[in-house]
């Protein structure tokens, strides 16, 4: 693949999920919790850029069905392989752009994924989709925490060298900028609730070097046959930042609620007093 053109949507990922699954930083246990508390058991929940199951599998044994979208066939292939022994996850190749023709969910979650959609378009179809009472939730990084491990600029550097640093999508937050939660207050879900969750993780080499591929601009597909220069290049980068090997990451994950705002019944007219003569 050539690494300057944007890839379509199901390859924006491409040979990634393997690497996504094994060395992205999952969401804390206490972020999947308070998604749970949202849902509730009864839930069915559309979890929409589900990649392999990062929320999907955790976040099952809480409600009563996941349907997992993604247009990336390995990502869904890889969260089934994860989950073969849970029945209430329903795996479905789609998108943003065709959420009319999933089956019907009561409430929806975009973990690290919202970003990638026009994001407008979503809410106005989930607006029509959405039952009352539905929560469109997100799950990622926070807007107000831009502290970066140690090792991050030295892997940029790598990227640019190898020309693999830059993907924007249309309407997306990478081509607009416009943070999630001034998209959300402007649309129909307007009422938000934000709460941050904290973890921390052992890092070692290979887990940083893996942590790479499983991103959007440095994914195997993109990478190509230059995919084992880049590898050895950034054990070489990591090793010489740190001969330990071994890192610790704080990993931050932000949940964001987001309800259509409670409609205060209209005041009722005085009532009629028939003044006594
Ligand atoms: C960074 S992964 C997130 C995986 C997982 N939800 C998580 O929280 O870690 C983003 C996922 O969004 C998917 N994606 C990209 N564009 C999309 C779109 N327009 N509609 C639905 N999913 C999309 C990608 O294929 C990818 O699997």
């Amino acid at each position: 693949m050539n690494p300057y053109m944007v890839p379509s949507m199901d390859d924006l990922f491409g040979g990634a999920a393997p690497y996504y699954a094994r060395y992205r930083p999952r969401h804390a246990g206490a972020a999947i919790e308070r998604l749970a508390t949202a849902f509730g058991p009864d839930a069915t929940v559309l979890d929409l850029g589900c990649g392999p199951g990062t929320i999907a599998i955790p976040l099952a044994r809480h409600v009563r069905e996941v349907l997992a979208v993604d247009p990336d066939a390995g990502m869904l292939a890889e969260g089934e392989r994860l989950a073969a022994d849970v029945p209430n996850i329903r795996w479905i190749k789609g998108d943003s752009t065709a959420l009319r023709a999933l089956p019907p969910f009561g409430h929806v979650v975009m973990g690290r994924s919202f970003h990638w959609m026009d994001r407008r378009a979503v809410l106005a179809d989930l607006d029509e989709l959405l039952p009352p009472g539905g929560v469109v939730a997100l799950a990622g990084p926070s807007r107000h925490d831009d502290s970066e491990e140690p090792w991050e600029p030295a892997m940029r550097r790598l990227r640019e060298e190898f020309g693999v640093n830059t993907l924007t999508a249309s309407d997306s937050y990478q081509a607009t900028g416009e943070h999630h939660d001034d998209v959300l207050v402007t649309s129909p879900f307007r009422d938000l609730e934000v709460t941050c969750f904290t973890e921390r993780l052992t890092y070692g080499v290979e887990e940083i070097v893996g942590l790479q591929l499983s991103y959007s601009y440095s994914t195997p597909a993109r990478l190509g046959d230059r995919l084992a220069a880049f590898t050895e290049a950034a054990r070489r980068e990591l090793l010489a930042l740190n001969p330990s090997g071994t890192w610790r990451l704080r990993t931050v994950t932000e949940v964001l609620l987001a309800r259509r705002p409670v409609t205060e019944p209209p005041p009722r007219s005085p009532a009629r007093t028939t003044p006594r003569s």
